[in-house]
């Protein structure tokens, strides 16, 4: 993998905007050359902004929505329809304004038994990608949060998640809020082909110095303490996108708004 490729917004507004350009482009690329465009949706509040965004026009009508298929990066065990889970945030935002089509919307079943939701929707992801093991199934975009201990999807801290190599989709537990998560592995994370994280605010200043700056020397024991260092595509590129409260503890250079067409 190449170094992280950053991009630092003015502020959450234009990080929004600067996302579903991204998001876009990216879609048109893979629809382009007649696949379905693959993505797997972060979690919390922060992509809300860019589910408004992309459900708002222009960008409604910049991408053939029907070859587009949503899945999770992970989700709270609690029902679809609950205030903490991370589908009803994308129903709301994203699914319902855009009427995507319930076949073409995988989320995890949070519902249901942990153990079994995880089986099921790794299954699910092998059947749909073609992808039986040893074959790693690849998303065309991945969108990750980052929280301000560091984490990722909902691989925490200190978790038995993040020594998982084998397999796409564990249970974790979360140290606040709703405690059982499903969630992939970074291991299944860094299969595809572009991974992206939306960072907003003064709160996550913190863990992006963390992950993206200080090196406490043993590479795999930061992990443990900031997992998000864990994501690190094989193959695809990894990108970055904060807004200046998000990137204000950095000392690199804030680039200017790279051109994703590069
Ligand atoms: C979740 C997430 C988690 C989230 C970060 C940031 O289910 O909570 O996937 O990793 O992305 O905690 O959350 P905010 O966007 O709410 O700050």
């Amino acid at each position: 993998m190449g170094a992280p490729e950053l991009r630092v917004l003015n502020d959450s507004k234009e990080l929004a905007g600067e996302a579903a350009e991204l998001f876009v482009w990216l879609g048109k690329q893979v629809i382009e050359q007649g696949g379905r465009f693959r993505v797997a949706l972060s979690g919390g509040s922060t992509p809300r902004a860019l589910y408004e965004t992309l459900a708002s026009r222009p960008f409604s009508e910049r991408l053939d929505w029907k070859r587009v298929e949503f899945y999770f990066g992970d989700e709270r065990c609690v029902p679809p329809d609950h205030p903490e889970s991370n589908f009803r945030t994308a129903e709301e935002a994203l699914f319902g304004p855009l009427r995507i089509a319930p076949e073409r919307i995988f989320r995890m079943k949070g519902e249901a038994d942990p153990d079994e939701a995880v089986r099921q929707y790794e299954a699910l992801i092998r059947e749909r990608f073609g992808a039986a093991p040893p074959a790693w199934p690849s998303f065309d975009l991945i969108l990750l949060g980052l929280g301000e201990d560091a984490h990722t999807a909902s691989l925490f801290p200190g978790t038995a998640a993040l020594n998982e190599k084998t397999r796409l989709v564990v249970v974790n537990q979360s140290p606040k809020g709703v405690k059982n998560r499903l969630t992939l592995t970074a291991a299944a994370i860094n299969q595809a082909q572009t991974v992206v994280f939306l960072v907003s605010g003064a709160g996550k200043a913190g863990a992006v110095c963390s992950v993206l700056e200080e090196d406490d020397g043993q590479r795999g024991q930061g992990v443990a303490r900031f997992p998000a260092r864990s994501i690190r595509p094989v193959k695809g590129r990894l990108i970055w996108l904060l807004d200046g409260a998000a990137a204000a503890g950095l000392t690199i250079a804030k680039q200017g708004i790279a051109s994703h067409e590069e």
